[in-house]
């Protein structure tokens, strides 16, 4: 949730595809957030789709470019392809926006650090999608440990099982 009293806080969504879309959504649902537009070179990605997802009802523009270029933004998610995401990334932190990317980060080790040292050196505000770090149960099991509920640890090996929908493995031609 985002907190906040001034004028809603101007996401920008970069490639609305599956992913995309769903981020679409939840910053149309937030308080104190609007969706200002989205970039995606497939613009029937845009329009309301079949399987019962959000209409985005915003400027499309066909790459980040033209989006960063026209519309004033305080923020963006990247759900493109991996493949595009330190480019795309470090294109909006040099425009001044803050990031949130989707994982990976990277498709290699120094296309990351690329992206780390571009954050550094520009001092922007980036994050990777790692939901599942602030999930409750994570929470939960994070007090746990530092309760000593658990004891002391030497090594963990954890596994996150959960069942997903049917319609998540349909493959979308
Ligand atoms: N699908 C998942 O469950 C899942 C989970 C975690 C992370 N992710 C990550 O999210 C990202 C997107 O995955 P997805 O499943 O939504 O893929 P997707 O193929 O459904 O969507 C990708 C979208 O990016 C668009 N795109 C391509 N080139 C672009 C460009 N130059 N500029 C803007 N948009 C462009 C495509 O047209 C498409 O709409 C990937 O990095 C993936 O690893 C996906």
């Amino acid at each position: 949730m985002i907190e906040s009293d001034g004028p809603p806080v101007r996401i920008g969504v970069i490639g609305v595809g599956f992913m995309g879309r769903q981020h679409a959504g939840f910053v149309r649902a937030a308080h104190g957030a609007r969706l200002a537009a989205v970039a995606d070179p497939a613009r029937d990605r845009t329009a309301e789709h079949a399987s019962g997802s959000v209409t985005l009802e915003c400027p499309w523009y066909p790459d980040a470019t033209a989006m960063l270029d026209a519309e004033p933004l305080d923020g963006v998610i990247i759900a493109n392809p991996n493949a595009l995401h330190v480019d795309t990334a470090i294109q909006c932190l040099e425009a001044g926006v803050a990031v949130l990317l989707e994982k990976p980060i990277a498709v290699d080790y120094a296309q990351s650090l690329r992206l780390v040292r571009a954050v550094s050196r520009r001092e922007g505000r980036l994050l990777v999608g790692h939901h599942r770090r602030h999930h409750p149960a994570t929470a939960r099991a994070r007090d746990a440990i530092r309760s000593g509920m658990l004891g002391e640890l030497v090594a963990v090996s954890g596994m996150w099982s959960a069942r997903k929908e049917d319609r998540y493995f349909t493959s979308a031609a």
